[in-house]
């Protein structure tokens, strides 16, 4: 773990105040569980203390805000839910709904520069992967984001579902999170999209939209997002022995 005096700095030397946010108000429709996927038990906490954890306790991030539906009942129930430093608001309809009213509340409450937006699904994430986006992240305001290069060979269908084409796999990044951006930039695009009718499936795509072209961090292959029933399977066994 990084020491807090050895986190990289802005690119004009002064210390980075960043924020930690976790979009946590999806059901989980994929996955199909009673309780939407974040509250789902790995080891004997769930998934979204998992995926909070690791932000809270990295030295570089001064909080965390999640965004919950507006019904939850689940998150006042965890330890995590009694914790007086994570900030809570309400979420919205789609994901960027719900990420726009945390930057927004993030702006009022805090007086961060960067923020981290990191699925609440994604239980796994290192410390190593969030100094590696740090590292990337800070010394450009176009910001950054964990992805990994595909891996598969892609094909792309026809609309019967017969092959077209294989597409070349050699620039193709599947995208992570978190994604490392300014917390103004990053309001500004997403609250002129939402009102536009536009729903930017990440924050990268939002930027990219207002012009910028967020720079590609090495993730990390277990830092899968829970999304299937088989994901949990896969993700109970890496944390339970202990590797994350
Ligand atoms: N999310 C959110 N608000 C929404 C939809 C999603 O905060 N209206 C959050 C989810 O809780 C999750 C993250 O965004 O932490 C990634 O979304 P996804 O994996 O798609 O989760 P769900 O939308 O819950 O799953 P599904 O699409 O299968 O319903
Ligand atoms: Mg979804």
């Amino acid at each position: 773990m990084a020491a807090p005096e050895e986190s990289p700095l802005n690119a004009d030397g002064t210390t980075p105040r960043i924020h930690a946010l976790v979009p946590a108000a999806g059901a989980g429709s994929r996955f199909g569980a009673e309780v939407p996927k974040q509250y789902l038990d790995v080891g004997g906490r769930a998934v979204i203390e998992h995926a909070v954890g690791v932000l809270a306790s990295h030295p570089a991030v001064a909080g965390v805000t999640v965004t919950l539906a507006p019904d939850d009942d689940r998150f006042g129930e965890l330890a995590l839910g009694a914790d007086p430093t994570i900030g809570v608001v309400a979420g919205g309809d789609t994901r960027a709904a719900s990420v726009l009213n945390g930057l927004a509340y993030i702006r009022e409450q805090h007086d961060a520069e960067w923020v981290l937006v990191h699925d609440a699904a994604r239980p796994c994430l290192d410390h190593a992967a969030i100094d590696r986006l740090l590292e990337a992240g800070l010394a450009s305001p176009d910001g950054a984001l964990l992805a990994m290069p595909v891996r598969d060979t892609l094909k792309r269908a026809d609309a019967d579902d017969r092959v077209e084409a294989t597409v070349d796999r050699d620039t193709l990044w599947a995208a992570q999170t978190p994604q490392l951006f300014p917390v103004q930039a990053l309001l500004d695009a997403l609250r002129a999209q939402v009102e536009a009718g536009e729903t930017p499936t990440d924050e990268a795509q939002a930027m990219e939209r207002a012009g910028a072209r967020p720079k590609l961090v090495m993730g990390s292959g277990m830092n899968l997002k829970v999304t299937w029933p088989e994901d949990l399977v896969v993700v109970r066994a890496w944390l339970d022995e202990g590797s994350g």
